[in-house]
């Protein structure tokens, strides 16, 4: 064999295979609940209620863009849509993330159009899918699921000066504790954006906690780590993203684990969008 065979071998073959096990055997750091209560629910959600509360003009995408800092919609950014990154503006990117997630939430539901986000922090997504739905005429009923008191005070507030029927309920989805089914009715899709990702528990227990919520449906909009595939650049990307912002790199096996409990059909259209470059979103469902 010759020394560069013989190198390629020990360093990169040996490194990625390393790395595939360490990746998969749950040697990562994930954020404490606290560390997300913080982010959450002390500083960007209190920050989004007091100015909702202060300014009535204050929008959901106002309470949106004080994420983006700095960035205005007229600002170029590159939105990630499979195969291919697109230079667009703040805006467009903002409408084709809103659009698909709109589109494929709308497939989902078969009949009831019943609708409840899990880990909606101020709402800006089930209460622009609420008001798109009701600009058609289409009835809905929409349920808010949160951490964090001030997202969903925030939430209430949007809700009430869009004439928007929204129910709210406080409910850590990892806790032991049974959600109160007569606060978030049973059935329809839920669904969760960039929100499982902040998740904690080992694979097994989230999709344990996650198997007695009452859903027909979930589809989850997050970015997920894979085992690494030394071919495909985007995912060793994204896999070294989350790690470095100790993000939960189990969606994916928690999924899996929740349709094997609750005997659902599950698909993953993988890397598929977002508006973050590092962060590509996948598309998972699990469903009848
Ligand atoms: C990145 S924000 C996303 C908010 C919203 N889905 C959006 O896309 O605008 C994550 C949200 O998930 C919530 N969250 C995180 N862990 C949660 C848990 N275990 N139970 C309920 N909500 C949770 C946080 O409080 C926060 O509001």
């Amino acid at each position: 064999m010759e020394a560069h065979d013989f190198l390629t071998k020990k360093i990169l073959v040996e490194h990625e295979v390393k790395q595939t096990l360490e990746s998969r055997t749950g040697n990562f750091a994930t954020k404490p609940k606290a560390e997300v209560l913080r982010e959450f629910d002390s500083e960007k959600w209190a920050e989004v209620l007091a100015k909702a509360s202060e300014f009535r003009g204050f929008s959901l995408l106002d309470g949106l863009l004080l994420d983006f800092a700095g960035l205005s919609l007229d600002s170029r950014i590159d939105f990630w849509q499979r195969p291919h990154f697109n230079k667009v503006n703040l805006a467009t990117g903002l409408l084709r993330e809103l659009t698909i997630m709109i589109e494929t939430l709308r497939s989902a539901s078969l009949a009831n159009n019943q609708f409840t986000e899990i880990g909606s922090g101020f709402g800006y997504r089930i209460l622009t899918l609420a008001e798109v739905l009701a600009s058609e005429g289409i009835p809905a009923k929409y349920t808010a699921i949160d951490l964090s008191a001030n997202g969903l005070a925030a939430a209430e507030l949007f809700a009430e000066r869009s004439e928007i029927n929204l129910a709210t309920v406080r409910f850590d989805v990892e806790g032991q504790e049974q959600i109160d089914e007569n606060l978030a009715s049973p059935g329809g899709v839920w669904f969760s954006f960039c929100a499982l990702h902040y998740a904690s528990l080992p694979p097994h227990r989230l999709a344990r906690r996650l198997a007695r919520l009452p859903f027909e449906t979930l589809v989850a909009f997050e970015p997920i780590h894979k085992a690494a595939n030394s071919k495909d650049e985007i995912q060793l990307d994204l896999n070294q993203y989350i790690e470095m912002n100790s993000y939960y790199p189990f969606v994916l096996e928690a999924l899996t684990e929740l349709a094997r409990i609750r005997h659902l059909r599950m698909t993953v259209d993988s890397n598929c969008f977002g508006l973050n470059p590092k962060m590509p979103l996948s598309i998972i469902t699990l469903q009848q």
